[in-house]
């Protein structure tokens, strides 16, 4: 699907030169998604689909996501990120089988970007994606259909309905935009793990799941959905330490012995490397955002996605009336809000047919998280997983 694509892609390009592909490939041998028993999604719960690439911390979020009543997982649509494909899905697999969750489809995602090579964080996630905790083989198969099919029928068949929690690079999210131009609007909302407005830590402007598919993630930022962020600026409080490690140990389910194995091994990783402390429960973040988002506070930005630039790539760039120690009036504040543009680049000598001017309105299209109570977000993730 990718390699067709070459130099920047517009969204429309990536639509017309996407679908076929999204829509011809289906895995041979596995169930269609019609034909899952569907559980009830009333009684309050809040439908989901969780995009993931599995992933230490997609592993601990898709346990939370799946010991969490509120929720009914509608799907769970693992793509290329932490490790490839081949890793990823039969990770999230394990997850569901561990969790006895099998009745929820897992849909087999993208193998990579959309326009550029698959950077993998195996340096972090370990070989096979779960910092070297070997499970069995899963035996449960995905449905025939690929992610970006099963993202859009579900959302078609649910208007207002969905939200796409988002723990991974945004390919597959991109990729179902792109089949359906109507989708964007019957989306009830994104909760993503990616991006910072504080620095990255793939570059120092990036944040893993952005780097690996900007582009992606700009489709997904301009799309319309209303998005909240939970990035590096408050998943870097989250450090797993060993007295998690013998709390989930202490519990008695599959779930919490499963995490207490997984956890272990991804702190012996992190010392093995030097570090001092544990490692970020990044996407359990996400998911606790939605599940008690008064454990963050937000601030609303216009935030875009770095796509150019040599150093910069992926960066997320947060455009707010409100930024710095500045402080208006009321009233010159409500102007400021009301007349923001949103300016890119100065126009270099040679292209002065290049406006600086990106929009030309600030309108907010984002929810960033910028300040965590660490301690509640661990009762939440911990007590859930060792209860
Ligand atoms: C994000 O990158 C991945 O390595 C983690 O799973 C998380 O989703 C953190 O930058
Ligand atoms: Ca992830």
């Amino acid at each position: 699907m990718s390699s067709a694509l070459k130099g920047p892609v517009t969204r429309r390009q990536f639509v017309t030169s996407s679908t076929a592909a999204i829509f011809a490939s289906s895995l041979a041998g596995a169930v269609p998604l019609s034909q899952m028993s569907a559980r009830d999604g009333g009684g309050g719960k809040s439908r989901v689909i969780i995009d993931t690439d599995p992933g230490v911390d997609d592993a601990f979020a898709l346990l939370l996501a799946m010991r969490s009543p509120e929720l009914k997982i509608e799907a769970i649509t693992p793509v290329a990120g932490n490790v490839p494909l081949e890793l990823t899905l039969p990770n999230a697999l394990r997850m569901v089988e561990i969790a006895s969750r099998t009745d929820i489809p897992v849909a087999a995602g993208a193998k990579g970007p959309l326009v550029r090579r698959l950077v993998t964080a195996t340096y972090a996630h370990g070989e096979n994606g779960l910092g070297g905790a070997a499970f069995p083989e899963p035996t449960t198969k995905p449905v025939s259909e690929p992610a970006a099919q099963v993202i859009v029928q579900i959302i078609r068949r649910y208007p207002g309905e969905v939200t796409l929690i988002t723990i991974g690079p945004l390919t597959n999210i991109a990729a179902a935009l792109a089949a359906d131009s109507d989708l964007a609007g019957k989306v009830r909302g994104l909760v993503m793990m990616g991006g910072s407005l504080s620095g990255g830590n793939i570059t120092p402007a990036a944040e893993f799941n952005i780097y690996v598919d900007p582009e992606a993630a700009r489709m997904v930022f301009q799309s319309g959905i209303p998005i909240t962020m939970v990035g590096l600026d408050v998943t870097r409080k989250t450090a797993l330490t060993d007295d998690h490690v013998r709390q989930l140990s202490a519990g008695k389910s599959p779930v919490s012995q499963a995490a207490a194995r997984i956890a272990s091994k991804a702190i012996d990783h992190n010392r093995s490397q030097g570090f001092l402390v544990g490692p970020n429960m990044h996407d359990s973040l996400a998911l606790a955002a939605f599940l008690d988002p008064s454990i963050l506070t937000f601030e609303n930005y216009y935030v875009d996605v770095e796509v150019n630039g040599e150093l910069t790539a992926g960066q997320t760039l947060g455009y707010s009336p409100n930024r710095g120690d500045l402080r208006r009036t009321p009233e010159m504040q409500a102007k400021a809000e009301s007349s923001m543009i949103i300016r890119g680049a100065a126009p270099t000598l040679a292209g002065t047919k290049i406006s600086p001017v990106l929009r030309d309105e600030y309108v907010p299209n984002t929810r960033v998280a910028l300040q965590l109570d660490s301690s509640r977000f661990f009762n939440l993730l911990i007590g859930r997983l060792s209860s």
